[in-house]
């Protein structure tokens, strides 16, 4: 295993090219479309999002083509990447559509992962992989499981990536319990990811571009997603399962005093959880993706006086930010938020870089476990 410590991406995305290729052929979202710029180039656009705004985000290799990825981590000095398909993954599919494409994809990113390059002197590879579920209404627990069992028998492939819509009614669906027992029983780490954002009509009629969909609207919907996990007493049923969180976790670390409040008050939950709401954000994993100290350093807290809600330990050491460290993760978000003009290296990750670099109370230990040393553990990079 390497001495040196290791730079490891864990918020990084992908079309695969049997993907992007499907979104070619669509017409409505999400889909690419190809069109010619006022001076006459060619390029294509991405559009994902209801009501898309901006006619879409331009893209190109960066999205699908491995040797870009490569490039960019080698840019970045990122040694490993633990790549996930981005949103919105198969949720527009039919059942029999998106379980085919769910193997096909699977097989697709460990081959991506498994033909990748080692890392200098260390006996593991550059990639490794989040899987998919084909998680569509109508599928059945058969196929859901069936995808588990195909991820955990694929060796790149560390776990999975999901939405937070489930089957169709969310991820606090009884009907999703036998998915999570899998999940928990096969060690997969699950990470939940935003896609669909909050209600529209709360943005305005101005043009804001992307900001507010992917700055708010996106956050939201995994504080609501988690929330709802949460309240629906899965982390109980399956106090092994590790659920990694993007960007943070969204709202939920700053408002997880304000729910268990609002759990405590309420007669119709108040008993139905087995621990104080502020426990289950120390069973939560969250990526590094707040581009800033501050934020990462209230996180860190957060995560740490979790640990004072957990019944039957009397809680002696220190809660110190450092310990939260500990389930914090370096990620870049990237094909997305690419700079504007074209620069060496990419402010989005940089920033990111450097935001964990300033976190007041992280000591040297602490920073290295966020950029890799906890990805490392979290992940079992050791092979
Ligand atoms: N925009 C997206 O659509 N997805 C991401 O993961 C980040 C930005
Ligand atoms: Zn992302």
């Amino acid at each position: 295993m390497a001495s040196r410590k290791l730079l490891v991406d864990i918020h990084t995305h992908v079309y695969l090219p049997r993907y992007a290729s499907l979104l070619r052929t669509r017409t409505s979202v999400p889909f690419i479309r190809s069109s010619t710029t006022r001076d006459g180039k060619s390029e294509e656009r991405l559009l994902i999002l209801d009501h898309e705004p901006s006619g879409g985000r331009p893209v190109g290799p960066q999205y699908w083509d491995r040797e870009e990825k490569l490039k960019f981590m080698d840019r970045h000095g990122i040694d490993v990447s633990v790549v996930s398909t981005a949103n919105p993954w198969l949720d527009f599919l039919s059942a029999s559509q998106a379980q085919i494409l769910a193997s096909e994809l699977n097989d697709d990113l460990e081959q991506y992962c498994s033909t990748s390059p080692d890392v200098p002197d260390v006996s593991i590879k550059r990639l490794y992989g989040f899987g998919l579920l084909p998680l569509v209404p109508d599928i059945t627990t058969a196929s859901l499981l069936h995808a588990v069992d195909q991820i955990s028998n694929l060796p790149h492939l560390r776990g999975l990536i999901m939405g937070t819509r489930g089957i169709g009614k969310g991820l606090d669906d009884e009907a999703l319990d036998p998915v999570w027992a899998a999940i928990e029983k096969a060690g997969l780490v699950v990470f939940i990811h935003p896609h669909y954002g909050v209600d529209g009509k709360s943005w305005g009629d101005k043009d804001n571009g992307h900001v507010l969909p992917l700055a708010l609207g996106f956050p939201f919907e995994t504080t609501i997603a988690t929330t709802r996990l949460i309240l629906s007493g899965v982390l109980d049923r399956f106090p092994l399962l590790r659920l990694l969180l993007a960007h943070s976790g969204g709202a939920l670390p700053q408002l997880s005093s304000r729910l268990a409040s609002c759990i405590d008050h309420d007669p119709v939950v108040a008993s139905r959880l087995k621990h104080d709401a502020r426990y289950y954000l120390g069973k939560l994993y969250l990526d590094a993706v707040a581009y800033g100290p501050e934020e990462l350093g209230f996180v860190s807290d957060v995560i740490a006086r979790s640990k004072k809600f957990e019944t039957g330990t009397s809680v002696t050491g220190s809660l110190t930010r450092s310990l939260g460290s500990q389930q914090m993760l370096f990620g870049t978000d990237h094909p997305f938020f690419p700079p504007l003009y074209s620069t060496e290296t990419w402010k989005s990750v940089v920033e990111n870089l450097e935001a964990i670099n300033e976190v007041q109370g992280w000591g040297q230990s602490d920073k290295e476990g966020v950029r890799g040393g906890n990805a490392i553990t979290l992940f079992n990079l050791t092979k």
